[in-house]
């Protein structure tokens, strides 16, 4: 009898346990698939146009950003979350960060290609030269790394999942002046970029909020390699920190060359330091560069762990911040399409303006009145080739 009961109690719990597995199995634990029904008026190929910086310099972006887009769209067919029968195809195009080549890109895309939307491009530089394009043509243009202010006010059809300097850097100037008492800092700045312009206005304003003065001002150009003149002249004041805003291949000279120059204290840099091209590149100069961020790979966040999981098992690489707002913006795309249950422009874009408490690894996610994202940034500091959170290192 005994044996009898042990045997109805596996077979009952094998039974209840099926769907569990079943839907482990199949069904992403991304996408809103209570919140919205499943499509029934989309047609069988919904492509969106993808803008990455895919060679060059940049492409230490763009290419995790392209792998993760690959990876939502991967998952979104498997799944079936635009409905049996409707496949999503990302369409890649190579900005190379030039703005001409991202106009080119975008021009092709929206108007003769007529995609859906377009995620994209890589820069903030490259966004403000293209995304007219996408809305004098009434189409959707997620940027998923652009961080420079003003972004979205290009226009109704602009959106951005990335979080701008102005969301990140002030908590990261008072976290780091809490953490490391500064008082005096040097400053250094691209001065051809709208990304690192907007990264040196917000760090001069909150480097003021914060009582830190700074001792000396010096500029570069995108394309540079000699930093010496800069640092020697913002180091002869013995501050305090560095402040950088750089893009990667930039911020990797100034990083490097800072050290050979025996400068051994913090660096602090925008939204550009957060490749970990940037940390392998440096080595042990890297040590020490404190960087803001829409996301860590340390995140507790159930959805960032199975996400990180997924990526390494896809990639055999772990993902950064850049791949996570991609991957992330790859799914809000999805999910404007599946709530809309359309695959017109102007629905697209009032299902994503109507997004709200979206859950993501970047953490629960919404868009503002402005199409700019609101969800809880981490501040990071480099150790030993990776970066951790700032606070929390051993
Ligand atoms: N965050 C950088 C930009 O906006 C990549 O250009």
């Amino acid at each position: 009898m005994r044996k009898v009961c042990l045997a109805l109690s596996f077979l009952l719990i094998g039974v209840l346990a099926l769907p569990v597995l079943a839907q482990d199995m199949e069904t992403p634990q991304m996408g809103w698939w209570d919140e919205c029904a499943t499509p029934e008026n989309l047609p069988d190929t919904v492509t969106i146009g993808v803008v990455f910086g895919l060679s060059g310099p940049i492409s230490v972006y763009g290419g995790p950003q392209q792998q993760a887009v690959q990876l939502a769209v991967d998952e979104i067919n498997e799944s079936g979350y635009l409905g049996e029968g409707t496949t999503l195809v990302a369409m890649f195009e190579d900005s190379a960060g030039d703005a001409e080549q991202a106009i080119a890109a975008m021009t092709k895309l929206v108007e003769e290609d007529q995609v859906v939307a377009v995620i994209g491009p890589t820069l903030s530089t490259e966004a403000f030269s293209a995304d007219p394009v996408a809305q004098e043509n009434g189409t959707v243009v997620m940027g998923v790394s652009n961080t420079a202010i003003g972004l979205t006010d290009m226009g109704d059809f602009v959106f951005r999942d990335s979080l701008p300097e102005s969301s990140v850097i002030p908590g990261t100037i008072a976290q780091a002046t809490e953490v490391l008492g500064l008082e005096k800092v040097g400053v250094l700045y691209g001065n051809d970029d709208d990304f690192t312009l907007s990264g040196y206005d917000v760090f001069v304003q909150a480097l003021e909020d914060n009582n830190v003065a700074i001792t000396n001002e010096q500029t570069f150009a995108r394309g540079d390699v000699d930093f010496n003149p800069q640092l020697t002249a913002l180091l002869a004041d013995e501050p305090d920190a560095l402040v950088v805003s750089a893009l990667a291949a930039e911020a990797v000279q100034i990083i490097t060359q800072a050290r050979d120059l025996g400068y051994e204290g913090p660096i602090i840099g925008g939204n550009g330091l957060n490749s970990p091209s940037v940390l392998e590149q440096s080595g042990d100069a890297s040590n020490g560069v404190i960087v803001g961020a829409a996301w860590n790979i340390a995140s507790p966040d159930p959805l960032s762990e199975v996400w990180v999981s997924n990526y390494q098992a896809a990639y055999d690489a772990t993902p950064d911040q850049f791949a996570t707002q991609a991957y992330t913006g790859a799914w809000l795309m999805a999910t404007a399409i599946r709530c809309g249950d359309s695959a017109d422009r102007t629905a697209v874009r009032d299902a994503l303006a109507a997004i709200q408490d979206f859950p993501t690894p970047l953490g629960t996610f919404s868009f503002d009145e402005d199409r700019n994202p609101v969800h809880t940034p981490v501040v990071q500091i480099a150790q030993n080739g990776a970066f951790g959170v700032l606070g929390a290192e051993e």
